[in-house]
């Protein structure tokens, strides 16, 4: 089975949401390794489909759309152009790069539900499900908020718990609320179609548990969890308006939830690129299909797609999902919300030129086994101390040599001493060891074999030393250069699959027209004799400390910004707003109340009246920075005693990230009592 010829390979990677710019999470745990495994396939001249894409659907989308006033469809236009764009210029080298939005995949869920359907594979069931009678919307997944029963975290979604990560339904939320409107939701009768994953159990078992022994142990442990604790049925619709409508009797008003229809992306998206011939990529046992994807997405890819796949039946399965863990950032959970991450396309353009780098340090630190760290501090050693010193140092070495000895020509070889010998003898392996790491999915361990060529290259030069045998023995000085320019060649083919635009940049100053195919990976002789080299330009340029920190201080200083930023409110009408009277004042007096540190007592005019407020201001403004001011109050507030003194309103205040009050001031010359609305 491992080591069956395949005739074709179909290489997907989990297509991202489209609601949010790419982080280096989601580089390193899925499209950093899918690109190198693709580039490598094509390398040996394997016939490959490299499919992505954007998974425009999910309620996280519709829930931000309603938070910025948009529909959905503007959120996931600019994100999957944006998306799109970034991976190009990082190099990814997706064959079709689609959406989940695009009519053929419209048309493509839509059938394949229709099949399940017709042939009776779903269970139909009417229950109870949470509805916010505010908002007259059933709530979905994460339109429902309450407390983990598990963990205690207070806002845990109705599909996940993101503190604990348990897997949740809206049922098991403690004082569940509705996001949409914050009211309590009620329960009322809707009906549902649920794929009867249990049926499938003992299939599954033969299938993963047995026959897939050689998955990665994180991959393969989830999968067996799952099926130890027993498969549930689960539901494949969702009351909803955005989404592939539910093309059955009765699905009026309702579309396929996002986890059934994502994947059928990978269908939809072939489908769009081999409109005659996608059928042979998804339908012929000669096609090896393999999934890239992060540690959250395993259950849908082993467990919930393949039970798709075998209830329509004519589809191929996977045959081996190589899922990652996850990758953290300077020790830190990676966080959207708490813009705790490094965004692709803002290191595209504040690192310009350095697009290898990032994927040479991403792949270094794949977090391939376990969970692992990104730092800048590492990815500037790595640069500094592995691309600019051996890697970058090597190549130019070599070339630098060959242009003042030898005109740039490489030059022939005589005599090999016994050095020579050893040092050649350890190359003839490294193609196997390469293969073998990426035929496992090991790129960590491929990379670093990979660049052990270029080390070994540095240590050649370094103990063959040519710039000092040149006094005597030029022909000596012409085998050792020989030799680091076949090692230079040879660089273009192990390291081509891992950073694309230097092998690039190293052809050139090889001036080797085209990428060299992997099987000339063991030829001794790659560059012939006399053969003219371009300038050297340098691969890779030092990162500063100055570099380092300005991304440091980006980080820790978004950060703070963005996690005392209050969270946004839900939904409310103009009614709502209408009730409250809030106009422009003057402060006539201000004096502290006695015996507290916190509060100003302040003699206002109203335009209506003179009256008396207390605020809690007086840590940051004394009585002499009020008296005079002009202010916001809301007016109409029911007065409040507070130490003895009636206050008759509230002022309005801006309250910064870190709790630090600032009097909103209105535009000078305003008249007292001008409303504000
Ligand atoms: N959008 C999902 C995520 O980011 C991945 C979907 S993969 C697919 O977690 F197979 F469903 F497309
Ligand atoms: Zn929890």
């Amino acid at each position: 089975m491992m080591h069956k010829e395949y005739k074709r390979y179909l290489i997907t990677s989990a297509l991202p949401y489209a609601n949010g710019p790419i982080h280096i999470g989601h580089l390193a745990g899925v499209y950093i390794p899918a690109d190198i495994y693709v580039r490598y396939l094509r390398l040996r001249g394997r016939k490959v489909c490299f499919v992505g894409g954007s998974d425009e659907h999910g309620v996280p989308i519709t829930i931000k759309a309603r938070q910025l006033g948009i529909t959905p469809q503007d959120i996931v236009d600019k994100y999957h152009v944006q998306i799109k764009e970034s991976f190009s210029r990082l190099g990814i080298t997706f064959d079709i790069y689609s959406r989940t939005t695009s009519k053929i995949h419209y048309k493509t869920a839509s059938d394949f539900f229709k099949k399940l359907y017709n042939e009776g594979k779903f269970l139909e069931k009417e229950n109870e499900q949470y509805f916010d009678p505010q908002a007259n919307v059933f709530l979905a997944d994460r339109y429902i908020t309450g407390t983990c029963p598990r963990c205690g975290h207070k806002g845990a979604y109705g599909d996940q718990c993101e503190k604990c990560g348990s897997t949740l339904s809206p049922e098991e939320l403690i004082e569940p609320r509705s996001s949409i409107s914050g009211s309590i939701p009620e329960k009322r009768k809707t009906k549902h179609w649920y794929l009867p994953l249990d049926r499938y159990e003992s299939w599954l078992r033969k299938w993963i548990l047995e026959d897939h022994k050689e998955w990665k142990p994180n991959v393969y442990g989830q999968c067996k969890s799952w099926l130890d604790n027993g498969l549930q049925p689960r539901a494949v619709s969702r009351d909803l308006d955005w989404g592939v409508p539910v093309p059955v009797e009765g699905g009026e008003g309702k579309v396929l939830y996002v986890w059934f229809d994502a994947p059928i992306g990978y269908i939809s998206n072939t489908i769009e690129l081999f409109p005659d011939t996608w059928e042979e990529w998804w339908k012929d046992e000669n096609t090896k299909m393999v999934h890239f994807i992060g540690k959250d997405n395993i259950v849908f890819h082993c467990i919930v797609f393949p039970c798709m796949l075998k209830a329509h039946g004519g589809y191929i399965l996977p045959e081996n999902v190589p899922a990652n863990e996850f990758l953290n950032l300077e020790g830190e959970k990676i966080s959207t919300s708490r813009n705790w991450a490094v965004w692709l396309h803002e290191y595209l353009e504040e690192l310009p030129g350095k697009e290898d780098v990032l994927r040479y340090t991403l792949c270094s630190t794949m977090p391939e086994t376990k969970d692992n760290d990104f730092t800048w501090k590492d990815f500037q050693a790595r640069n500094n101390n592995e691309l600019v010193a051996i890697l970058g140092n090597f190549v130019n070495r070599a070339v630098v040599l060959t242009h003042k000895y030898f005109n740039g020509c490489v030059p022939a070889t005589s005599t090999r001493t016994d050095y020579d010998k050893e040092i050649m003898g350890l190359i003839p392996g490294t193609a196997a060891t390469l293969e073998d790491h990426l035929e496992h999915y090991r790129f960590r361990d491929a990379l670093k074999e990979a660049m052990n060529l270029a080390r070994l290259g540095n240590k050649y030069l370094a103990d063959t030393e040519p710039w000092k045998v040149a006094k005597t023995d030029m022909e000596r000085v012409g085998t050792i250069l020989n030799f680091s320019l076949q090692l230079c060649a040879r660089l273009t083919i192990a390291l081509d699959p891992f950073l694309p635009f230097t092998t690039e940049k190293l052809r050139n100053i090889l001036n080797i027209p085209a990428a060299m195919p992997w099987k000339d990976f063991d030829r001794e002789a790659l560059l012939q004799e006399g053969h003219q080299l371009n300038q050297p330009v340098l691969l890779f340029d030092k990162i500063d400390d100055a570099t380092i920190e300005t991304q440091i201080e980006k980080l820790k200083k978004t950060e703070t910004e963005k996690k005392d930023v209050a969270t946004a409110l839900p939904e409310c009408t103009i009614d709502n707003f209408e009730k409250m009277d809030i106009r422009v004042a003057t402060v006539l007096q201000a004096e502290r109340v006695p015996k507290t540190e916190k509060l100003l007592k302040l003699k206002i005019d109203t335009g209506l009246d003179q009256r008396v407020i207390v605020s809690g201001i007086a840590q940051y403004y004394s009585p002499e920075e009020m008296t005079g001011r002009q202010i916001c109050i809301l007016a109409n507030l029911a007065p409040r005693t507070i130490r003895g003194i009636v206050s008759q309103g509230m002022i309005l205040m801006a309250k910064e990230p870190g709790g630090k009050m600032r009097v909103i001031s209105p535009e000078e010359g305003i008249t007292n009592g001008a409303i504000i609305g």
